[in-house]
């Protein structure tokens, strides 16, 4: 959840460790700090931004050749400097970030309470961290030794770096659930939550696994196993480029990758999909393909707008495959004792790949036999680590909070698996799985026609920025895109918003409709058009305004709604990955005519790694 970096080495360490936590943001914001070590060990911590950290540190003395720093998403304390990581020990000689949640850091506070120690701060870190000292100044042992055996009473989640004042040639850290990576350069390493602070400097990484601890001087990377064996680093090369990082001359992430998405679902299909020569070809699918053929049901796990993308992929498994599917809540999956057999498949889909909710629920269901498919966007990440097989989304790097490349990316990709897998077990026939690869490799091409239309749902935002509530609607493969349109407008622009199957209004949720109640209906043609239509009267009858994503031309749609968004004809099945962008940019222009950090939205951040 919050964003980790540290570097020792022989350059300065402030401008690479603050430059990393720029990069880095996207995972928590509400407050940031740096220690650096320079014989004297000094900390520099600030609620808010990173930019309020840089702010406050012009003109200070920040010469060292090692530091560790923070960017924070608040757990155990609220937002505040006392509360921003780093912390300090009660000798003042160490240093600590985290990021992770130690559950039993209550019992622990209290044994060293009664011991005399006085904490500082709200934090579960701070507890841990006088906990290792404790350990360090009385058990006469080395720092790493205090690390290790403080580790072995800790319940919960962590990636802690310490800085040592009396080794300023060594950093120690560990991991158990939140994600580390180490950038190996020339007589310097760099070690950060995940590769963007690591990628302008080094393309060598090692990525570190649960229960591991790296001890790491500038010419020197030590690994060590949970019984306190030297492992060899495996050592991986870094496929990504800077400018995959960077704005690119858009305003924000959040749009860049939007516009982004033409490219992201044709590099989704590079090298699977052979449209002319009526080809699939996935090698995470080839190499399992009879045991997927006779999977007595498939499971789609994961969590925000991946459960989205598994809700659709609910729909055409069961359409194109006719086997069993469920679509579950990683977080609730992980704790409801699910019925798990033996022939079950997971698929597991996130951006990240390092969702906590997802990546125990995984472990739990692959502990159980059952066989789990990631489906995942970051390469290396730990829910690709974690399952036997996978796609990857190749989305890019994915900065802004709210998923939107990374969303359509999953869906071609479910696509390409149910078509590829409904097709070899003979329940497509040959024509309908030609006309869908086809309709597919149309795809990108289509979406940069519906991205055409982004200055008319800018204007729309504009119209509509002050509505006090929205609701999305749609029926069958939109009606998951009408939950994503919810997700995206709520964590973008801070409008309360409900997505409903649109037959479910009658039910109950009608009694919100009232004047002027933007209602935005997922509405491109498929066999539910005719209901829709009717559920749209059903809204105009309360005075609702309708706003409505509709296939170009659809002159019926047209005449009901206020206003309309016109997408390039598509497959029903399809459909989705032309009429989710609107939403997206609707989502983009609201946030923006509101104000809004659109990248950074308040509460959230990118990869949520505790649960
Ligand atoms: C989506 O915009 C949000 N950022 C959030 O719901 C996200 O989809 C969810 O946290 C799952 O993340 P993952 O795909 O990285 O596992």
């Amino acid at each position: 959840m919050c964003g980790i970096v540290a570097y020792i080495g022989n350059q300065e360490a402030y401008p690479i460790i603050l430059k990393g936590l720029q990069r880095l943001e996207y995972r928590g914001y509400d407050s940031a700090g740096v220690a650096l070590l320079d014989q004297k060990l000094t900390i520099y911590k600030k609620k808010g931004k990173v930019a309020e950290l840089e702010g406050s540190l012009i003109g200070k003395n920040l010469h060292a050749k090692s530091g560790i720093g923070h960017t924070r998403w608040a757990t155990h304390g609220e937002p505040s400097d006392r509360n921003a990581h780093p912390h300090r020990s009660p000798s003042g000689k160490l240093a600590m970030v985290h990021n992770g949640i130690i559950e039993n850091y209550a019992p622990i506070k209290k044994e060293l309470q009664n011991k005399g120690y006085v904490f500082e701060s709200d934090t579960d870190t701070e507890v841990l961290l006088y906990f290792i000292e404790d350990i360090y100044q009385n058990d006469a042992t080395s720092l790493e030794e205090a690390v290790r055996i403080a580790l072995k009473r800790i319940i919960g989640a962590y990636v802690i770096i310490l800085l040592d004042e009396a080794h300023p040639d060594t950093l120690i850290a560990a991991r158990k659930g939140s994600p580390l990576v180490i950038g190996i350069g020339k007589n310097e390493h760099f070690l950060a939550s995940d590769a963007s602070p690591i990628i302008e400097y080094t393309k060598e990484v090692v990525y570190i696994n649960d229960y591991e601890m790296a001890i790491v001087k500038p010419d020197e990377l030590i690994l060590k196993n949970p019984g306190n064996e030297r492992i060899t680093p495996f050592i991986t090369k870094l496929d990504m480029e800077l400018a995959a990082i960077e704005k690119g001359g858009y305003e924000h992430f959040m749009l860049k990758e939007i516009f982004e998405q033409p490219t992201a679902v044709f590099d989704c299909l590079r090298g699977r999909l052979d449209a002319k020569a009526g080809t699939i070809r996935m090698g995470g699918i080839d190499k399992h393909l009879d045991l997927l053929k006779e999977a007595k049901r498939i499971i789609l796990v994961g969590c925000g707008t991946s459960w989205h993308a598994g809700l659709l992929a609910e729909y055409v498994f069961e359409e194109l495959c006719r086997v069993p599917v469920e679509v579950e809540y990683a977080s609730e999956f992980r704790y409801r004792n699910p019925v798990i057999n033996p022939g079950d498949v997971i698929i597991a889909i996130s951006q990240s790949g390092e969702t906590a909710d997802t990546l125990v629920a995984l472990e739990n269901a692959k502990n159980q036999g059952a066989f789990i498919f990631g489906v995942v966007n970051v390469v290396g990440s730990s829910i690709a680590r974690l399952s036997q097989a996978g796609a990857y989304t190749h989305a890019g790097p994915e900065i802004g909070v709210a998923s939107t490349k990374a969303f359509t990316a999953q869906l071609t990709v479910l696509y390409l698996i149910a078509i590829k897998l409904g097709y070899a077990k003979g329940c497509l026939s040959r024509d309908r799985y030609l006309h869908l690869i086809g309709e597919l490799a149309l795809i990108p091409d289509k979406i940069s026609e519906v991205l055409k239309s982004a200055p008319e749902v800018a204007a729309l935002a504009e119209k509509y920025k002050d509505a006090r509530d929205f609701l999305f609607l749609g029926r069958g493969y939109n009606f998951p895109i009408a939950l994503e349109g919810a997700l995206k407008l709520k964590e973008i622009s801070y409008i309360h918003a409900e997505g409903y199957p649109a037959a479910e209004m009658k039910h109950g949720p009608i009694a919100l409709v009232e004047d002027n109640l933007p209602v935005v209906f997922v509405a491109t043609k498929d066999a539910y058009h005719d209901k829709l239509i009717s559920n749209a009267q059903e809204i105009k009858a309360r005075k609702g305004n309708v706003l409505a994503i509709i296939s170009e031309n659809d002159t019926v749609f047209q005449d009901i709604a206020d206003e309309t968004i016109a997408v390039p004809a598509a497959d029903e099945m399809l459909a989705p990955l032309l009429s989710v962008v609107p939403l997206q940019l609707l989502a983009y222009y609201t946030g923006l005519a509101k104000g809004l950090d659109v990248d950074k939205p308040r509460n959230l951040a990118k990869s949520v790694t505790v649960e």
